[in-house]
């Protein structure tokens, strides 16, 4: 078995193995208090910043009513700011990426701003009065980039800056050559899915159900996989291949052709990573190729999946056909999960659903599950107090707990 340099943090010998009451999957108002106390402030994954690799450049990130717009300025610095007309609020640019030729002109009355948001100037200004254009710049959204992936906060929250907050996972993502990544070339993947986000997790959060449930990745690594528990809600799990040639076509080819990546350390070359973050994120690492994955929150009950694919800049035909058939394992173990994620949500509804009684392999979950009940410890209630109080008394709890 190959070492793994980073050390997890021990599990203990006896933890509570419920996981979250199932009224916290279903409730409307727990919700809007996840809209605030977690997507909002904590950093999320929108692209790489070789999605945007000319001026003018863009790509959008919408999320449960915030909206952004990521451009590469003519200045070559990429930035983020709100997707938000400052005269009444239209999209400013509109889809998931484009181009901007010297301005963003609004496609509502055609203000126009320059690439960097500033405001050049409105359409028939004189009827504006005195306009300080200073002052009606496109809004900025606090954004980092981290080994060319660019994350963005919608509002400030407890996370630290991303450089300090991912800093265990920074050797890697050297060694992976992330600043150098570009896009593959097919549309982002993304299916809606109607479960609640934390039922994806939940089953993306613990290796247990492998052996079981995925047939392709069992054959992939077999017993060669573990979990690494970092502080602050990362989280890696790394499974080796190449022991045994597999039975299925994808990763009997898979094995067989993946090439040595001379450039990567020991622990990588044979390895699939997956590297976690709080609330919602994954970055997957093949020799070949990456992605990013997270769930986007849509309603209680409606999920967006979806990621981006990347690869190396320059490969050969054997990189490709490797990345190709990576992904096609990875296709198949989406569709599992995602059946496995309708069957736990939807078990919540059943008035035989007691909870969760978790194995040792499914830690990652309960870890997850204590990060959310950290910002939001209403959901430690066995039953939900009131859709209109629920506010209110996470406030209150929150003030105990102080
Ligand atoms: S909303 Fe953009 S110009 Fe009017």
């Amino acid at each position: 078995m190959t070492e793994f340099p980073m050390l997890s943090q021990p599990i203990p010998n006896e933890w509570e193995r419920n996981g979250l009451p199932g009224w916290c999957y279903h409730s409307q108002a727990l919700f809007d208090l996840e809209r605030q106390k977690v997507f909002l402030t904590h950093w999320q994954v929108v692209g790489h910043e070789n999605d945007v690799p000319a001026p003018g450049d863009w790509i959008t990130f919408d999320l449960l009513g915030e909206r952004a717009v990521i451009m590469r300025g003519q200045d070559g610095v990429v930035r983020a700011f709100h997707n938000l007309c400052r005269h009444r609020g239209a999209r400013v640019v509109d889809g998931e990426a484009g181009h901007c030729k010297g301005a963003i002109v609004c496609p509502f009355h055609g203000w126009v701003y320059n690439l960097d948001g500033s405001l050049r100037g409105a359409s028939q200004p004189a009827t504006f009065g005195t306009l300080d254009r200073k002052a009606f710049g496109l809004k900025p959204v606090e954004m980092e980039i981290f080994h060319g992936f660019v994350f963005i906060r919608f509002h400030p929250g407890p996370q630290p800056a991303i450089a300090d907050l991912l800093a265990p996972y920074a050797a890697d993502f050297a060694a992976y050559r992330g600043k150098d990544l570009v896009p593959v070339a097919t549309p982002d993947w993304s299916v809606d899915l109607p479960v609640n986000w934390k039922s994806v997790r939940d089953v993306d959060n613990e290796g247990y159900h492998v052996p079981l449930a995925h047939p392709s990745l069992q054959e992939l690594y077999g017993r060669d996989y573990r979990d690494i528990y970092l502080p602050r809600g990362l989280h890696v799990s790394v499974g080796y291949f190449g022991d045994k040639p597999g039975r299925s076509w994808s990763v009997r080819n898979y094995v067989k052709h993946a090439p040595r990546q001379d450039h990567l350390p020991p622990h990588l070359q044979r390895a699939w990573t997956y590297y976690g973050l709080f609330p919602n994120i994954v970055f997957a690492f093949t020799p070949e190729g990456a992605q990013f994955y997270h769930d986007l929150p849509l309603a209680p009950g409606l999920t967006r999946l979806t990621g981006k694919v990347y690869r190396q800049p320059h490969e050969d035909r054997q990189q490709r056909l490797a990345r190709y058939l990576a992904m096609r394992i990875d296709r198949d173990t989406s569709a599992e999960d995602q059946q496995l994620s309708i069957w736990s949500n939807e078990s919540m509804k059943s008035s035989a659903f007691e909870g969760f009684h978790l194995s040792d392999l499914e830690w990652g979950l309960r870890r997850h599950h204590d990060g959310l009940r950290r910002l939001l410890p209403v959901m430690t209630l066995t039953a939900p107090p009131p859709e209109d109080t629920m506010a209110k008394r996470n406030a209150e709890m929150l003030g105990q707990n102080n």
